[in-house]
């Protein structure tokens, strides 16, 4: 069932924007996001006047004092004086609670056309007062001292996987089990990365460096090494969700069906080795889009650490639970393969300004399904899903979009 037969209408993305990701020292917070939402309403054909409500996903830009950041987007034009502009946050997935609060305004029709836009600038800060930030998004966290920030629960993630699968991973290729297949998943990235204009990384570093401990690949947070992990990024994006696309759009792309879950906290109530709201975030997007898993081409997923990949085959149902490595072991994941998945480069190499990630996973999806992806575009891509998530799979989004 399409969103036309269940709302009565359809959601469109008809612009977007995507600044580069990466340190972008003669950047603003405010100059960023002024370049991508003008670039959206450009490519979208409308005029400002015509944007209707602003969402801004930004999670804490390093903890600086930024008040207001919901109104920056009205510098771009005087046009936009008066529209209703509000800042979303739910942690790493700030920018897919923007999207689909966009998505909700369109559909309950207090708005037409809705200006979605993430934005975070990290890098100004230094690495203990963002890591300390990050660590903002896990309350039990905050304030303590952590000299591994969010690397140190992802890592835990990884040791209570390994302890529970381990010995099912071991395979031709991959005998050192888990640190292997992460190594794989961060090379794959790597490798993707480099196709991507965008990305803060262009460093094909392959499966040898990404597999083994070294003064230029240090572990952070056992079992994760520096090539497990995202860097740390600034960066923005933006589209215009409409009922109906302009004349003067550039290309257009159809919202099939979308899935939001959050889960308990504090984390002691689940098993670590399973992200289960992610799992209904995937059910909920999946089911309303009427399709199943193999009716995806590719899928852009939240790839925060490489261990998170890995758990996200198996909650998207690639693969049952614990047997994830499959996916890369047997190259379904690869650009070539069954669903490739990632090739922006993910967050691993494209980059992971938190709250532009989730923006930026919708902006690259449709480009891959109006043809408009240059080095990255796969071949045949009619539909594809984002998936989004915030701490330590807590808050979950996922969008399923098509061509049309
Ligand atoms: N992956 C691969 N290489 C990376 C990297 C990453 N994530 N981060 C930095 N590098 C490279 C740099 O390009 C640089 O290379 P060079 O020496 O050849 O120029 C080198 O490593 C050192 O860079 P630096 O910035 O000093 O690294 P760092 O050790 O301070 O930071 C991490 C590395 C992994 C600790 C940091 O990127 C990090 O904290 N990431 C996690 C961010 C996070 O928690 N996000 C939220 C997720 S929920």
């Amino acid at each position: 069932m399409s969103l036309q037969d269940q709302f009565g209408k359809d959601i469109l993305l008809t612009g977007w924007g995507h600044s580069k990701f990466g340190k972008l020292t003669d950047e603003t917070l405010e100059s960023l996001i002024v370049q991508v939402a003008g670039e959206a309403i450009s490519n979208s054909g409308l005029d400002p006047k015509d944007v209707d409500e602003i969402y801004l996903g930004q999670f804490n830009s390093g903890m600086q004092p930024l008040g207001f950041t919901s109104s920056l987007a009205l510098q771009l034009s005087t046009e936009l004086a008066n529209v209703p502009a509000t800042r979303t946050e739910n942690a790493c997935a700030s920018g897919s609670a923007a999207f689909q609060q966009g998505v909700k305004a369109v559909l309950a029709g207090t708005a037409r056309n809705v200006l979605v836009i993430g934005a975070e600038k990290m890098t100004d800060a230094g690495a203990d007062v963002v890591g300390a930030a990050l660590l903002g998004a896990s309350y039990e966290m905050a304030g303590k001292a952590s000299s591994t920030g969010f690397t140190g629960l992802f890592a835990e993630v990884a040791k209570h996987y390994e302890k529970r699968y381990g010995s099912s991973i071991a395979r031709p290729g991959f005998e050192a089990g888990l640190g292997d297949v992460l190594g794989s998943i961060a090379a794959k990235n790597h490798r993707n990365g480099m196709d991507n204009p965008y990305a803060q990384m262009h460093r094909d570093f392959g499966e040898e460096f990404c597999r083994t401990i070294s003064d230029k690949n240090p572990m952070v947070a056992e079992p994760l090494r520096r090539t497990d992990c995202s860097p740390v990024s600034d960066g923005a994006a933006a589209v215009v969700l409409s009922t109906q696309a302009t004349g003067g759009a550039t290309a257009t792309v159809r919202l099939a069906g979308f899935g939001h879950a959050n889960d308990f906290f504090p984390a002691e109530k689940r098993d670590p080795t399973e992200f289960a709201a992610t799992r209904a975030s995937w059910e909920r997007a999946l089911g309303m889009a009427g399709v199943g898993i193999d009716g995806l081409d590719f899928a852009e997923v939240h790839d925060c650490f490489t261990i998170a990949e890995l758990i996200m085959y198996e909650a998207m149902g690639l693969t049952p639970r614990g047997e994830g490595s499959r996916a890369i072991q047997e190259g379904w994941v690869y650009k070539d393969g069954k669903l490739p998945i990632n090739v922006s480069g993910g967050l691993k190499a494209k980059g992971h300004p938190v709250g532009a990630t989730g923006v930026s996973q919708h902006v690259i999806a449709a480009m891959q399904l109006t043809g408009t992806a240059g080095d990255m575009q796969l071949p045949n891509a009619r539909r594809g899903a984002v998936q989004n998530m915030g701490g330590v799979g807590i808050a979950n989004y996922v969008s399923v979009l098509e061509a049309l």
